[in-house]
């Protein structure tokens, strides 16, 4: 029975980093971030990006009306910047609480980044501002000049725009989200700093681009960071191994419709919502690094944004789960992350 089942309790989970949508897909997906996790970053690049209070406050509104499983989940708002970006419209965001950080989308770098900055000059005077009421700033970090490798695109970002952003802004508190590579584990395990910090995706600790060409080539599997060389996954997976603190969960869950990615151009991102936890647990646990899984599902990140940790507690359970095929919305379909296939954890 039950009992038989090797099982870990943890503080329930953070997710912070996570896509949800809007309106029939957030309905559908949230409850599958519910069930794992007690918050999560609910990230702005909507069709119309979340760059004001207002709209914050209402997508907000929205995502808690549509909670099913957990009426204290906990949806964290972040303010997509632009250069119009109004300094008095962060200080209010932030100091009410509506924002908990901000994020810096290079234009064109992802999904609806197509009105994020060009020059990262363009929003000094925001950064400064940022730093000086200690408000995060979460990035996208991919140089989006098209003529730079794709698989380059990480670690030139760290070189060309990182490293002097956090020589002129010392103590803004960075959160470079979806590392990838073994440049930004490196980046950040050397400057041990308490202003920057990385999350991390399953899917980056779990496959590597062999994976998006195995035997013909797989749209399911490209996202952005794009999936990087094995060495690089090596990097990620020993980064979580090592206990540090600076390192947390981020799943970048983001559903696209079947359709949108099965197309002549297809999208970019994996929707993990329904296996994320079960896969960090898998790969923890592979690396015989469970002592440390609590820390960066739970404890991590909220001390990382100066948030109090979570008191409710999840099981873990060594049972084999499987994968939903697909998730059905309407007409449409969105195909989970590692679909149809078997997982060792579930969750009680
Ligand atoms: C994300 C999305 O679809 O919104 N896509 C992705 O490949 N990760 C955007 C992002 O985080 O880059
Ligand atoms: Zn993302």
């Amino acid at each position: 029975m039950m009992s038989n089942f090797k099982k870990i309790k943890i503080i329930k989970p953070d997710d912070w980093h996570v896509h949800i949508r809007e309106n029939k897909i957030l309905k559908k997906v949230l409850p599958y971030t519910e069930m794992f996790y007690q918050r999560a970053i609910i990230m702005p690049n909507l069709k119309e990006p979340i760059i004001d209070c207002k709209k914050a406050l209402s997508y907000r509104s929205k995502i808690i009306q549509s909670c099913k499983l957990n009426k204290k989940f906990q949806p964290l708002m972040i303010c997509y910047l632009t250069k119009e970006t109004s300094l008095k419209e962060l200080k209010y965001g932030f100091l009410k609480k509506i924002f908990i950080g901000s994020k810096l989308y290079l234009n064109n770098s992802t999904t609806n980044a197509n009105t994020g900055i060009n020059k990262i000059n363009d929003i000094f005077h925001i950064l400064e501002f940022m730093q000086k009421i200690k408000m995060p700033l979460l990035i996208h970090g991919e140089e989006n000049n098209p003529n730079i490798d794709i698989y380059d695109r990480e670690s030139k970002f760290i070189d060309n725009i990182l490293e002097p952003l956090r020589k002129k802004f010392p103590e803004l508190k960075i959160i470079l989200e979806h590392i990838t590579t073994k440049e930004s584990v490196s980046y950040i395990e050397e400057n041990n700093s308490p202003y920057l910090a990385g999350t991390i995706t399953p899917h980056h600790l779990m496959l590597n681009r062999n994976n998006m060409f195995f035997g013909g080539i797989h749209p399911n599997l490209y996202c952005l960071p794009i999936l990087k060389r094995n060495t690089h996954q090596i990097a990620l997976r020993k980064a979580i191994s090592n206990g540090n603190k600076n390192f947390f969960l981020g799943s970048d869950s983001a559903p696209h419709f079947y359709k949108n990615k099965i197309n002549s151009i297809g999208c970019a991102g994996i929707f993990n919502a329904p296996s994320s936890l079960l896969c960090y647990v898998s790969v923890f646990e592979e690396m015989n690094a469970l002592k440390y899984f609590e820390d960066f599902c739970s404890k991590n990140g909220p001390n990382f944004y100066n948030l109090p940790i979570n008191k409710e507690i999840i099981t873990l359970v060594k049972k084999p789960f499987k994968v939903p095929s697909k998730i059905t919305i309407g007409k449409n379909f969105i195909i989970p992350f590692l679909s149809n296939k078997v997982l060792q954890w579930s969750i009680l």
